[in-house]
């Protein structure tokens, strides 16, 4: 049964939560979603940082440096809106503390980790980028909440050139590296990739679509990134892998 969305998109301001116009749960939940929301950024921006490590070649680097400094400015615009409702970076990311261990992470948290190769800053792009797209652009660009809703907004057009990046690139190392070894990258980064919009279903997400911080459950941005994904994979001749039903999805 469709969720009853309380709140229209960008109806609530600073000042309603400030002044108590709406209830405290509602603060609580908008703090974690963009407390995920931010947190997914700077790991984002942290991956691109590690790629300039190894990756050489001016042009790729100039197109890294420049989605780096955009992921940065993405999390500080977030961060900022938690700090106007009292939640300092450091406290935002100890709401994350359980989240970013889990399957919900493993994207941000694997491309942070280390960029060894070109794979893996595709991988990280079509893992990051093009599910950010979906979720910034479906969910928090219609939040109920002004701020979140006017940063997803000037974060989007930067998404939209990071994913035709990835979706591009995705073709150059195939030609580069070969189909098999992209597939068998795929089979690690797409079930990550997946997982990164969070289990479907959920009581956190409930209350999201129930406050209209999000339009729409996880499970069916995940099914549209898997759609686009699958299209692309089409084109350059590469399987799509299976992926187990429930979250987390492996690769079968
Ligand atoms: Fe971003
Ligand atoms: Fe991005």
């Amino acid at each position: 049964m469709p969720v009853r969305r309380r709140f229209a998109p960008a109806s609530l301001e600073l000042e309603d939560i400030s002044a108590g116009r709406v209830e405290p749960r509602y603060a609580k939940v908008l703090a974690r979603l963009m407390a995920a929301h931010a947190l997914a950024e700077k790991l984002t921006a942290v991956g691109y940082q590690q790629a300039l490590m190894t990756i050489e070649g001016p042009r790729l680097r100039s197109t890294i440096e420049k989605n780096a400094a955009e992921e940065r400015r993405h999390a500080r615009m977030i961060y900022a809106a938690l700090a106007e409702i009292g939640i300092s970076e450091a406290q935002a990311d100890r709401l994350m503390v359980s989240a970013a261990k889990g399957p919900s992470f493993a994207a941000p948290r694997g491309f942070a980790d280390r960029v060894d190769d070109e794979i893996d800053l595709v991988m990280g792009s079509i893992s990051l980028d093009a599910t950010g797209m979906l979720m910034i652009g479906i969910n928090y660009r219609d939040s109920s909440y002004g701020p979140h809703a006017r940063a997803a907004e000037s974060i989007l057009d930067d998404e939209a050139e990071h994913e035709s990046f990835g979706l591009e690139a995705l073709g150059w190392i195939v030609d580069r590296f070969g189909p098999d070894r992209v597939q068998a990258a795929l089979r690690t980064w797409l079930p990550r990739a997946v997982n990164f919009f969070g289990p479907p279903g959920s009581g956190f997400t409930f209350d999201c679509l129930t406050f209209g911080l999000k339009s729409r459950d996880n499970q069916e941005l995940a099914d549209l990134y898997l759609a686009m994904i699958e299209r692309r994979l089409e084109q350059l001749g590469l399987t799509r892998p299976a992926l187990t039903d429930n979250y987390p999805h492996e690769a079968v």
